[in-house]
């Protein structure tokens, strides 16, 4: 069989296919004896079963195998065997392999969140999981070469490799929740149709990080807590990922943020114990917790402390909250301040709305979060007339 005759069986009424190495299997009869349930072997249904048994670990054993043995129906045809090849002129010809269960929003640039039920099976995301937010191709950075560019006072500037990073300052650990500011637009725009990407509720997602102390860097660099007669100052960061005109993404944050040791903002280079993967801003990215997604810039190039905020698109032109009236036809970007701490956010994973649920007890699973690390006191969920509504 074709990879492409395989993708065509997803749902038990086509029957439902995987592969495992070459061989291809018709796991229909299974569904419903999967131990994980049925919506979950499903999210495997038309493709390649390793990257789902790569993240649930209960399936590396000899049994599994033996049991899938008796449902194969076939092998891959040799010629679609071998991965298929990159096109030279694309520009996105370079992003890293995905999970195959992300639901991507967008493939180029690559936007994509993980299922709501795979979101809430774990309280730290897996990496290959965690949703991705790109504006533009991933580069491709060589660690061995790579330096951070951290520009001091008076024009001084510390340029850090990757290695120095790692051995001048102290690892600090934190774990965060980054979300995106467009986290849950679909069901905005069933209440007025809004310009962006439709994200469903997993433009959210928790991990493990550890990295460098922005604080610490900065102190090295020479900078000290500036007095309020100072203004508000700012860390603007740029990115190595670059438009067509060669400019980078790029945000900034407030120096008083930057300098706090309790925000925690941390210039990380792992991810839930391993290396930052490539789509999260290998070898170093920014991470702001309680902040935007979009402040957090990977990929790190640059941190320039400034008196004005970072002059990028994404901080001036985007990212920012307007009031019902104003359309894209009368929007003034400079009348309202860049987002910084996100409000409250909650959403339920399980069950999806409109599936239908058996009567009795029922296990609801969701996610509450909120941002600038205020804590979340209560959720409340009701039910009225057999539909479930958070509150
Ligand atoms: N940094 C760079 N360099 N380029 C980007 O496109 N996207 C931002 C931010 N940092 C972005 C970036 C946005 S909008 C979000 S929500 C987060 O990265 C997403 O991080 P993630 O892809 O690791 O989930």
């Amino acid at each position: 069989y074709s990879r492409a005759e395989v993708a065509q069986h997803r749902t038990p009424g086509e029957r439902v296919w995987v592969t495992y190495g070459t061989d291809v299997f018709d796991v229909t009869d299974f569904v419903e004896l999967h131990p994980g349930g049925p919506d979950k072997i499903l999210l495997a249904a038309g493709g390649a079963l390793e990257p789902f048994w790569a993240l649930y670990a209960v399936h590396s054993q000899p049994h599994v195998l033996e049991l899938l043995r008796d449902y194969k129906v076939g092998e891959l045809s040799p010629e679609d065997t071998a991965p298929p090849a990159g096109d030279a002129q694309d520009p996105f010809a370079g992003d890293p392999p995905r999970h195959p269960a992300l639901r991507v929003n967008s493939l180029k640039p690559f936007n994509a969140e993980p299922p709501p039920e795979l979101l809430t099976q774990s309280f730290l995301t897996p990496n290959e999981l965690f949703f991705t937010r790109n504006h533009l191709p991933v580069p491709a950075v060589e660690p061995g070469s790579y330096r951070l560019r951290v520009q001091g006072p008076g024009g001084r500037v510390l340029s850090l490799s990757l290695a120095e990073l790692r051995q001048r300052f102290p690892k600090h650990e934190v774990t965060a929740t980054l979300q995106c500011a467009g986290n849950r637009r679909s069901e905005m725009s069933r209440v007025r149709p809004v310009k962006g990407l439709p994200w469903d509720i997993g433009a959210i997602s928790t991990a493990r990080w550890g990295g460098a102390r922005l604080r610490d860097v900065l102190l090295a660099a020479g900078f000290g807590d500036k007095s309020d007669e100072d203004g508000e100052w700012h860390v603007c960061f740029e990115g190595l990922d670059v438009d067509a005109s060669g400019t980078p993404y790029g945000a900034s944050i407030p120096l008083k943020r930057a300098l706090s040791a309790d925000a925690e903002v941390l210039l990380a280079y792992e991810m839930n114990g391993q290396e930052l993967p490539r789509d999260h801003g290998f070898p170093v990215r920014a991470l702001v917790p309680g902040v935007v997604g979009a402040r957090s810039v990977k990929w790190l190039r640059s941190v320039v402390v400034s008196p004005s905020e970072s002059q990028s698109h994404w901080q001036q032109n985007d990212y920012k909250g307007f009031c019902p009236s104003v359309d894209w036809d009368s929007v003034d970007f400079r009348s309202a301040p860049a987002i910084q701490e996100l409000p409250v956010q909650s959403a339920i994973t399980e069950p999806r709305p409109g599936a239908a649920v058996p009567a009795g007890e029922l296990t609801v699973k969701g996610y509450a979060w909120s941002g600038g690390g205020r804590e979340v006191v209560r959720v409340d969920v009701s039910l009225d007339g057999g539909r479930i509504h958070q509150l």
